[in-house]
């Protein structure tokens, strides 16, 4: 069934009212636009009772700043990590505000959060966004926030308008992101996306403390059987678009002062697990020549991953060892055992794979030349690129243009939960400015300003692809 003539009306009206919101003025060639969507001349006012389509910024940032204070470190900065009592918190928050705006509230068994605003045509697919509110041990309180409480303030703003939606809107909250507590990264949206080793991994998986995954998920209420967590996969079908809305976490918009980024595509990550193992000893008795430095062998690659990376001759590929364990860790022990975790990401996924290759080959020297085993090579993931949906691209692009907001076309260097949504929906992004492209730390920040265009074109774009 076509969408009726009272809500493509409601959304003509609103397109005009956003684009008068930002402007200040009625632009003549905007509005033609709007007419030529909408089908309907902007002087008719016969139908519906829209108020202007206004965002409210304040009110987002009081709950940035209110879900800031769910943290296991001291403000600003930010640690919520998955399962943690925090976690638990934040996810009551979330459900809260869903709950306040009328939602249908649902959580899988991993504790993915849907929130859905059905639609006049229920039966379609829906129209999804969101992102993560977990954080990085001593992050900022932006990161995947923006792309939760922004969606649900899209949503407020789309009812306060007066929008009836035809495909049925729905916010997501996706479970642990941040492959802090289990080294997975995405974790709900990968299962979502109907990943079986996932499943399977997730049946066995412990933190550094050694809890299971089951159990975490079971301390924090999600009390599930392993067969629950297939139910968690959702079909191909469920959604006609997923946009995710979030921060840069990079420099280029506030550098060239565009406000808004249209993802084009999202570079392909990869994480790594390393151990070496040695004899460790005595720091003092134990002689230079006679020592196999499972320490100084970690130290050793984390050089060669840098040396790799840079050898790749490209800007776009990047290495991190963000993690480096030594055992038993102290001062006049010599290392017994080492463990680094390497992320290496690339827009180009061969040249990804090729330091990849290189570094395995650099483990297996340097444990060779150093006398110590390399007990572990393990690559935790190592996922293609996504590539954006074209009609999501051009109804992000067409809700940019009816703003009157200059926007760029930008690949994202960072991960998202759209690197797995994209495998069972069109997916886009967009992305907004953040001082000095600050993320993963606590000076992470985005303007009012910046917040409110984001959400003035998140909803823009799933009022349009609701329609559709
Ligand atoms: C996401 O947090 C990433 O590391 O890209
Ligand atoms: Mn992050
Ligand atoms: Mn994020």
């Amino acid at each position: 069934m076509p969408p009726s003539r009272g809500s493509r009306l409601l959304l003509h009206l609103l397109l005009a009212a956003a684009a008068a919101t930002a402007t200040g003025h009625d632009d003549v060639a905007a509005r033609r636009t709007m007419e030529e969507f909408a089908g309907f001349p902007t002087s008719y006012e016969g139908e519906g009772h829209s108020s202007p389509f206004r965002v409210d910024p304040e009110g987002l940032q009081r709950q940035i700043d209110e879900l800031a204070s769910f943290s296991d470190s001291p403000a600003p900065s930010v640690t919520r990590v998955l399962y943690s009592d925090k976690d638990v918190q934040a996810r009551r928050y979330i459900k809260g505000i869903m709950d306040q705006l009328g939602l249908a509230v649902r959580e899988d068994a991993v504790g993915n959060i849907f929130g859905r605003w059905e639609g006049s045509e229920a039966g379609l697919g829906a129209v999804a966004t969101g992102s993560h509110v977990d954080a990085i041990p001593f992050s900022g309180k932006y990161d995947g926030v923006v792309g939760v409480l922004g969606a649900l303030e899209a949503i407020s703003a789309l009812k306060r308008s007066g929008f009836q939606p035809k495909r049925s809107l729905e916010v997501i909250m996706f479970t642990s992101e941040e492959p802090t507590r289990f080294g997975i990264s995405c974790l709900g949206s990968r299962l979502i996306a109907g990943i079986e080793e996932l499943a399977q991994t997730l049946i066995k998986v412990v933190d550094n403390q050694n809890v299971s995954f089951l159990a975490a998920a079971n301390s924090a209420g999600y009390k599930m059987h392993p067969e629950d967590l297939h139910s968690v996969f959702l079909k191909k079908d469920s959604y006609s678009a997923f946009i995710e809305l979030h921060i840069e976490q990079g420099p280029i918009l506030e550098k060239e002062g565009i406000p808004i980024g249209i993802v084009t595509a999202i570079a392909a990550p990869a994480s790594i697990k390393v151990e070496f193992e040695g004899n460790g000893g005595h720091a003092g008795a134990v002689l230079m020549p006679a020592r196999n430095d499972a320490g100084l062998a970690a130290a050793e690659l984390a050089l060669t991953v840098e040396k790799h990376v840079l050898e790749s001759g490209s800007i776009d590929t990047v290495g991190t060892v963000g993690i480096l364990q030594l055992h038993p860790g102290a001062i006049n022990s010599i290392p017994s055992k080492s463990h680094l975790e390497i992320d290496v990401r690339d827009i180009d996924e061969k040249r990804r794979n090729d330091v990849i290759e290189k570094v395995c080959q650099s483990a297996t020297e340097i444990s060779k030349k150093r006398g110590v085993v390399l007990s572990e090579f393990k690559i935790i993931n190592q996922d293609p690129p996504a590539l954006s949906d074209k009609s999501v691209i051009n109804a992000m692009e067409f809700a940019a243009k009816q703003l009157n907001l200059e926007y760029k076309l930008m690949i994202s260097r960072a991960y998202h939960d759209s690197l797995f949504m994209a495998r069972i929906s069109p997916m886009g992004m967009i992305f907004i400015p953040c001082y000095k492209g600050y993320s993963h730390k606590p000076e992470e920040y985005a303007s009012l300003e910046d917040m409110a265009n984001g959400v003035k074109v998140l909803a823009l774009t799933m009022a349009k692809l609701s329609l559709e």
